[in-house]
């Protein structure tokens, strides 16, 4: 049950004859704030008083006198200007508690129009080491992906890997005229990523010293042009707005001026890597003429790709492993190459796609920028990829929805794709890029390691199991008898590192940049997920120490006293799961369920802190708070799960 939507149906009922657009009037009603308010509060007496040109006072009071909801709440209250506050009965919260006891969905039935999703996430690039933005983008996809399926609908999970990109012309090249053997046989993968990056250093090198002379020379002129302006301009608005838009330019062609310096300069100090650079001149054209031959069918290329694609899935299937995510699908990018072809005829059969100086563009109105789907050479591209998968997902995978799991940067890519996707014909199905920020370092630049490079995944995860090691240790020793051996500690460590890794992501909204924050992620208190392990296994300790079982403890009699505002609370905070479940459903925001979850860990917390469950005052008073803590065990199990989150019994 969806309470909020169950309160906004009768104020549906009310609102009905009065105005013509209910939908906009029943999202202003909204939990209450504060508990003084009551549980609801409806604030849309004020903005409807134009419309109807009657006082909001006057509007609250028709709509509460029309209104039949006696069964949930208490009369109604009429506060200030016209807000309509209301309190649920205890007995209603009692009784529905009494309904849910026992059920791991916590009440929430599955939905009555199930849609078929397709999810793409996680979509890292093969032979370029995964890092932390992918790790946002497999962290959030799954946690939709499980609450769309919690909620009754048919999912679809499609890791899109970039195994078909420019990088195999690198890795190619660099596969033939650079390998260190001993180091391929060994880890080939390891091998892989260190040709790539190497091939990609040089090129960066030779187009920085050929573009250098260039890009002094422009910076020079742009100096020259800012002292004639210094010393000759009038001091009007006007002139003061050039000298200022020069100086901009200025500064910031001697910042490129300097990044290719600095490229040219940690080369030119690695004798080995200088070297290589001369023997191996024009490397950047050389690795674009692999990655040409590789698509155009080339034997010799197919064939290294053939050889390196396993092992570098391989390696990403170890980091989906030990996040413990899995993919129905994982139809990387080299699946539709047989395919572009078509969808460029198609495009241009229907007048979508034209010349442009030489390449095929779709124009999207209210963009500049063309959507190229097959460049002046011939090569398609990650759009006409995107659109070949887009017509397979509607064909094949009979698809309604397809979400795109992606970091914002791309949004601009999306928003041409769905846009030529509906002119296309595929305006039946929903489309939505669910965008993501960036993960920041603690001096608020990208993540990256001490050397400067991203942060690769398998280094992060270990780092997190490490130092959640620690964290069990010490928690396992202040016992006066630990309970958790050697191995129990190593299987804990991996569920609250991972866990909060996990969480720290999936708490933000998720437009939001953050910053990665080892201590906060791994803190015992607060909005992590290590929190909510503990608090979990609290409640089984709880139980434990009781000596209660918990597979009977429903099934008796399940009557529920509300007797302290803090069980109330707590009760009435495990009644608003299907409403946060909902919430995050309705536009992909796992924070939604998180701040369900934090609340509701908060609330448990007050109540345990009041309420005593061994000394209750009576046997039934002890049962229903055995109830109430029971709930909150699944509602933490359940919740953490949605999220992709382990808990564990004894931590
Ligand atoms: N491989 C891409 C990247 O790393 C992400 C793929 C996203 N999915 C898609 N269908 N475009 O940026």
């Amino acid at each position: 049950m969806n309470l909020l939507n169950t309160v906004r149906d009768r104020f549906a009922a009310a609102l009905a004859s009065m105005v013509t657009d209910v939908a906009p009037v029943l999202e202003m009603i909204r939990p209450a704030q504060d508990a003084k308010f009551g549980d609801f509060q409806a604030n849309f007496a004020m903005p409807l008083s134009k419309q109807l040109g009657k006082a909001p006072r006057e509007i609250a009071q028709m709509v509460v006198d029309r209104l039949e909801i006696s069964d949930l709440c208490e009369p109604a209250e009429i506060a200030g200007p016209g807000f309509i506050n209301l309190r649920l009965r205890n007995e209603f919260i009692a009784q529905r508690i009494s309904v849910i006891a026992g059920d791991d969905r916590l009440g929430v039935q599955l939905t009555h129009a199930p849609r078929n999703v397709v999810v793409d996430f996680s979509g890292p690039n093969v032979a370029k080491p995964m890092h932390v933005g992918h790790l946002r983008s497999t962290v959030i996809g799954d946690a939709i992906c499980k609450t769309l399926r919690f909620a009754g609908h048919h999912v679809t999970s499609d890791n899109h890997i970039g195994d078909w990109g420019t990088q195999f012309g690198m890795i190619i090249y660099g596969y033939r005229y650079l390998r260190d053997d001993a180091a391929f046989a060994e880890n080939s993968v390891g091998e892989l990523a260190r040709l790539y990056k190497l091939v990609n250093t040089l090129s960066d090198y030779q187009s920085s010293v050929a573009k250098l002379p260039e890009l002094e020379q422009a910076s020079a002129t742009l100096k020259t042009q800012l002292a004639v302006h210094e010393v000759s301009a009038g001091s009007d608005d006007k002139a003061k707005k050039q000298l200022s838009s020069i100086r901009k330019q200025w500064v910031s062609a001697e910042e490129v001026v300097k990044n290719a310096r600095t490229t040219i300069a940690s080369v030119e100090s690695e004798l080995v890597v200088h070297k290589l650079s001369r023997s191996h001149p024009g490397i950047a054209r050389l690795a674009r003429d692999e990655t040409v031959k590789l698509h155009a069918g080339d034997s010799e290329n197919n064939q290294l790709w053939n050889e390196f694609l396993p092992d570098c899935l391989e390696a990403l299937n170890r980091i989906y492993q030990r996040l413990g995510i899995e993919f129905d699908l994982a139809l990387g990018e080299s699946y539709y190459n047989p395919m572009l072809a078509d969808v460029v005829s198609s495009l241009k059969a229907k007048n979508l796609a034209i010349e442009s100086e030489g390449a095929t563009c779709v124009f999207i109105a209210g963009n500049d920028a063309p959507f190229i789907v097959q460049k002046t050479d011939g090569a398609f591209t990650y759009a006409t990829t995107d659109l070949a998968t887009i017509q397979y997902r509607r064909e094949i995978l009979k698809a309604d929805e397809m979400l795109y799991v992606v970091d914002k940067r791309q949004s601009e890519h999306f928003h041409q794709l769905f846009a030529t996707a509906a002119l296309w014909g595929m305006n039946d199905a929903r489309f939505q890029h669910v965008s993501f920020g960036t993960v920041m370092g603690k001096d608020g630049k990208p993540y990256k390691t001490r050397s400067g490079d991203t942060v690769g995944l398998e280094s992060l995860l270990d780092e997190a199991i490490t130092r959640a090691r620690r964290i069990v240790d010490e928690n396992d020793d202040r016992r006066e008898t630990p309970m958790l051996s050697s191995d129990d500690r190593a299987t804990v460590a991996e569920i609250v590192g991972i866990g909060g890794i996990k969480y720290a992501d999936l708490h933000h909204n998720r437009d939001s940049d953050y910053i990665f924050d080892w201590d906060k992620m791994l803190a015992t208190t607060g909005d992590t997920a290590t929190y909510m392990q503990y608090a979990y296994a609290r409640i089984c300790g709880i139980f434990r120490k009781l000596d209660v079982d918990r597979t009977t403890l429903a099934s008796k009699d399940s009557t529920i006293l509300l007797t302290t505002p803090e069980e109330r609370r707590l009760a009435l905070q495990l009644l608003m799961f299907g409403t946060s479940i909902d919430g995050m459903l309705q536009d992909y925001r796992p924070h939604t369920l998180t701040n369900w979850l934090f609340e509701t860990a908060d609330a448990f917390s007050k109540f345990y802190d009041r309420c005593s469950v061994q000394d209750a005052e009576s046997n039934e008073l002890r049962h229903s708070r055995l109830i109430l803590c029971d709930l909150m065990a699944r509602a933490l199990r359940t919740g953490l799960s949605l999220l992709g989150i382990q808990i564990a019994d004894v931590m």
